[in-house]
């Protein structure tokens, strides 16, 4: 290659980035914001808070047992695993979209954690409308050093979901810690409309899904190829005016 061409490519390289590159890291130094009340978030029973390097054992305890992977999108997951995770994916706002990851912790050990996400809007659709973590100064523009989380498609919407240790399950921790997580995200997150996306066949998550006041508003047949076979799809939603009043 011949210097000026070598210039030509790097400046493509500059302009374009490789299609696999990844996506430019947004996260503002105070995420994920905080609630009103400060970390953790309370319930009658637990304690949320951001999720942390250390808790990687905790977790593999129990994202590690494959029936707990069953209806989720990841197979059973490592100590490295989980804190690749933590290093690299969990609360972070990027160009593509954000997260915040929570650990719930029982009497001091962590059985549990939830998570909500969103993709980042690729127009600009949504006008002034507030974007996820507005309420702490975070905006939704495009600009540099803003943080720049938006929600799902401009619309204010994200996803939500959790994981609860088997050895607890059963009593009520997964529709307590969700119930915060939502309260959360309404608020500290500015989010307007949560979406849950359950396998048909997932019964408990189904039923805190149904506990915690959300609509059924979809049932896709086949929608997608899952571990194996054709698996139906149960969304859930809930507005923020909905939680208001439930
Ligand atoms: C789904 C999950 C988080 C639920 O955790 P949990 O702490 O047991 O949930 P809760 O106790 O709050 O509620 C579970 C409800 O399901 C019910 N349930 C449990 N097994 C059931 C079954 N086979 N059929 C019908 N209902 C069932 C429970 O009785 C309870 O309802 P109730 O309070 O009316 O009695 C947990 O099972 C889990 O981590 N599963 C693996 C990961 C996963 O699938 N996550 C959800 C992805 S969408």
């Amino acid at each position: 290659m011949s210097a000026s061409s070598e210039a030509v490519a790097a400046t493509d390289r500059d302009a374009k980035p490789a299609p696999d590159a990844a996506p430019a890291d947004r996260t503002p130094s105070d995420w994920p914001p905080a609630p009103p009340g400060g970390w953790p978030l309370r319930t009658a029973r637990l304690e949320l808070r951001p999720v942390r390097l250390e808790d990687a054992t905790a977790m593999a305890d129990y994202r590690g047992i494959p029936a707990v992977t069953s209806f989720v999108p990841f197979e059973p997951q490592s100590v490295a695993d989980v804190e690749t995770a933590i290093r690299d994916r969990w609360n972070r706002v990027t160009e593509t979209g954000g997260n915040v990851e929570l650990v719930a912790e029982l009497d001091g050990r962590v059985v549990g954690d939830v998570v909500v996400f969103w993709h980042a809007a690729d127009d600009d659709s949504r006008g002034d409308r507030p974007a996820p973590g507005a309420a702490h100064g975070a905006r939704g523009g495009d600009g540099a050093g803003e943080g720049a989380p938006r929600a799902d498609a401009a619309h204010g919407s994200a996803e939500i979901g959790w994981v609860v240790h088997p050895e607890v399950g059963g009593r009520g921790l997964a529709t307590e810690a969700a119930g915060a997580l939502i309260d959360y995200a309404f608020g500290a997150l500015g989010i307007r409309r949560l979406v849950a996306r359950v396998d048909a066949l997932n019964a408990p998550s189904r039923r805190v899904c149904e506990k915690l006041g959300m609509r059924a508003e979809a049932h896709l047949l086949e929608n997608e190829w899952f571990k194996g076979r054709w698996g139906d799809e149960v969304d859930y939603a809930l507005l923020a005016r909905e939680r208001r009043a439930h």
